[in-house]
């Protein structure tokens, strides 16, 4: 269980991919907490872009200013350079990845080898080190494959959701077999299990979270990927806004501090291990259509958005069922849909020249 009185002790933390957004957060976490950080990032998601650098290298530059964080560059797939930084830590935050679903079908090898390969890397260089670690990692809902297209939806004007027995949403016991799954949700579903045999074989403590939508500042979403801070984003700056099928798309989409705070009350209870299904759960729940509508409000003009088709592999669906790490770590979200989206106007407000 997580015990809000036991005492804080000061943590070695490992952030690997600790320049992209979710790592960011956590990073910037646990320096705000006085433990020693270091990021351990290969600047990569600057050639995932493929735009100016400036934004993609922003993340890290921000977090270069903070005395009680090291900025290391570093693949997570050279294990002998990996190595000596897992040893080191107390507490690893796994957050480096390959993350777009699009990239893994048209590029599948560097899909794999950072995905599953960097993840081996973590924990093989975790098990050498001979002491038991804690390790957090960040799995996604795309474990599900295809399997959540066969939940059925009941359809309102702007918004499907689930209906009958996942009216609260997926749980962990889901089945993750027989399934489409895109070659990214096969690398980070082959992560996800090794994350779980290392717990078991040799005693880590590991947190799986299988996150659906996190979204926030210093999240630079584009349209394959993060796509509340995109849509924000692109509605701010007047780029083209494309909507594949009807809008009515819907996802639990936790806001990034509260994503931390799940991790950081694993990481201080004796859990010695979990699967947790993690988003904003079936109360904190956002359409296309509805983002759209808020942004509008927000900003007090139209938008103007086209219309194409469905992408292969979208879910119509997808919400998280959060009883599980509800219970374990009496966590609950603490930030809703209207004012995460405002902290993200915000924030594109306060950085006009990051794109
Ligand atoms: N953001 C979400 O909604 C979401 C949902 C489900 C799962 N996830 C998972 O959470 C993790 C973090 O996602 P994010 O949104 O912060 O993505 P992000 O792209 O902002 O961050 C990932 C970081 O990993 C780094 N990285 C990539 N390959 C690397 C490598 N080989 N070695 C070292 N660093 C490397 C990138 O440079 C980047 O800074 C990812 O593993 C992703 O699969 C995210």
């Amino acid at each position: 269980m997580y015990d809000p009185q036991l005492p804080i002790l000061n943590m070695k933390v490992l952030v690997t991919g600790g320049a992209g957004f979710v790592g960011s957060h956590a990073a910037e976490h646990y320096a705000n907490a006085g433990d020693d950080v270091v990021v351990y990032d290969n600047l990569s998601r600057a050639k995932l872009l493929q735009q100016n650098d400036t934004n993609a290298r922003h993340n890290w530059e921000y977090l270069s200013a903070r005395k009680e964080i090291a900025m290391v560059e570093g693949d997570v797939r050279d294990y002998d350079l990996l190595k000596p930084y897992v040893a080191d830590a107390d507490v690893i935050l796994h957050t480096a990845g390959q993350t777009a679903v699009t990239t893994s079908v048209t590029d599948p090898e560097p899909d794999f080898m950072v995905n599953a390969l960097g993840t081996f890397n973590v924990l093989e260089a975790a098990r050498a080190s001979g002491e038991q670690k804690t390790i957090v990692f960040c799995s996604t809902n795309k474990v599900y494959g295809d399997n959540v297209n066969d939940v059925e939806l009941v359809e309102s004007e702007k918004r499907y959701d689930f209906a009958g027995t996942y009216a609260n949403g997926i749980p962990e016991s889901f089945d993750i077999d027989l399934c489409k799954h895109t070659p990214y949700g096969c690398s980070k579903l082959t992560a996800d299990l090794y994350m779980q045999d290392w717990a078991r074989l040799y005693g880590h403590r590991i947190g799986v979270f299988r996150m659906s939508c996190i979204y926030g500042t210093r999240q630079f979403g584009f349209e394959d990927q993060g796509w509340v801070a995109w849509f924000t984003i692109a509605a701010m700056k007047g780029f083209p806004v494309t909507i594949f099928g009807d809008g009515k798309q819907v996802r639990d989409v936790l806001y990034v501090t509260d994503l931390v705070e799940l991790y950081d009350r694993f990481v201080r209870s004796d859990v010695p291990h979990g699967v947790y299904n993690t988003g904003g759960g079936v109360d904190h729940t956002l359409s296309l259509l509805e983002l759209i509508d808020l942004l509008e409000s927000r900003l007090d003009r139209k938008i103007p958005v086209t219309y194409d088709d469905w992408r292969p592999s979208d879910q119509k669906v997808y919400i998280s069922d959060t009883t599980a790490s509800r219970a374990a770590f009496d966590w609950t979200p603490a930030i809703g849909p209207a004012e995460g989206v405002e902290k993200l106007v915000q924030w594109v407000l306060d950085n006009p020249d990051l794109w």
